[in-house]
């Protein structure tokens, strides 16, 4: 068993960065995934991929980390299910591509599940003993939803509505029905780096103004604003300019001020990324403890907006932030360097992850 990690101060002025181990150590990445990401929530699919009764969609949960096979699916009642996409007989993965079913069927020795997972039959299996019992069925995989997005995990520390329940009540006014997948603002980027890194950077705006000249010229850094939430975190960046911010509704708590985008991350590596257009989902997937694919999965409501504001370049501040990411991968692998400070006023989101990360791993 690796050993664990050291305590972060909760007092951010006496607080020192995790080790360079954790960014590097293979044993204490695996940890991880089981400590932090196994009892998370995941983005997993959207409700079109499941639209009609019959439906059935199969997927990975956390590709590359929790590699867990899962199907959605939708039942002739008209219900959702997120199961298990593992044959209970021997392991076979039951659904290999989408489409519409009246029930799954399992080829490699022909067991049959309803579209609830339930057993249903089974040749050849006169005499045994017991059978079937309630474990022939398909395991329930827990998932919820929020708006068409559909987020499920293994073992989740927290319901779906209290993980997400600070986004939930901020930005629920937006029309999240009528967003709408946009193959051309999804894509991956490959990242030599480990995830958390990627993860850290994200978490900050004091980088802005030295690695984002474009998307500082945008943003008005001394308005940059950050909430800490139990399971995430908001950071809110303000329009320099009128243009390309969020035409707020008057119970909006941020109601007359110049939103150019809401900045939302949920632990450990997800993050939906709110701007006047629609929204940027990305997933931070480890596939290893120095190699990480982060997915850009972009939902579209308001075409005319696209062109400007924080969200337009999102591929040139992508790019910007893999390079110093990638380098800074390069610097905790150093025999020379440990830990560092924070910055009291600019590093409050990467130190509250960094408390996070220790509270699943020491538990
Ligand atoms: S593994 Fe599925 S029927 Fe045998
Ligand atoms: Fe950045």
């Amino acid at each position: 068993m690796a050993e664990s990690i050291p305590t972060i101060a909760a007092d951010i002025a006496k607080a020192w960065t995790l080790p360079s181990r954790f960014y590097t150590d293979p044993e204490l990445h695996r940890r991880v995934i089981e400590s932090a990401f196994a009892k998370s929530w995941q983005f997993v699919g959207d409700l079109d991929q499941v639209k009609v009764p019959g439906q059935v969609y199969p997927t990975t949960m956390l590709e590359g980390g929790l590699d867990e096979p899962i199907l959605l699916t939708r039942d002739m009642h008209d219900n959702l299910h997120c199961l298990s996409n593992v044959c209970t007989h021997r392991g076979n993965l039951v659904c290999e591509a989408g489409g519409n079913e009246r029930f799954l069927r399992c080829r490699y020795h022909g067991r049959r599940f309803n579209l609830d997972g339930s057993f249903l039959s089974m040749p050849e299996f006169d005499g045994v003993e017991g059978f079937p019992s309630a474990s022939d069925s398909l395991p329930r995989v827990p998932f919820g939803t929020f708006g068409k997005w559909i987020m499920a995990g293994v073992d989740p520390i927290a319901p779906l509505a209290d993980y997400l329940r600070p986004m939930i009540e901020r930005v629920g006014w937006l029309p999240l029905n009528q967003f709408t997948y946009s193959a051309q603002r999804s894509r991956d980027y490959l990242v030599q780096a480990n995830w958390a890194l990627y993860c850290d950077n994200y978490l900050e705006g004091f980088h802005i103004p030295f690695i984002h000249a474009g998307l500082n010229d945008l943003l008005d850094y001394e308005n940059y604003d950050l909430e800490l939430y139990e399971f995430g975190i908001l950071q809110i960046g303000t329009a320099k300019g009128a243009e390309a911010t969020f035409d707020l509704p008057s119970d909006s708590p941020d109601y007359g001020k110049s939103i150019a985008a809401y900045y939302y991350w949920f632990f450990p590596n997800t993050m939906f990324n709110f701007y006047p257009w629609g929204c940027s989902i990305n997933v931070v997937k480890p596939l290893t403890v120095d190699r990480t694919k982060v997915t850009f999965i972009g939902y579209v409501w308001d075409e005319s907006k696209l062109g400007s504001g924080a969200g337009a370049a999102l591929d040139r501040v992508e790019r910007e932030d893999e390079a110093i990411v990638e380098l800074t991968q390069r610097g905790v692998r150093s025999r020379f360097y440990d830990r560092g400070r924070y910055s009291v006023r600019r590093e409050n989101g990467t130190h509250h992850f960094h408390r996070m990360l220790e509270r699943f791993l020491n538990d």
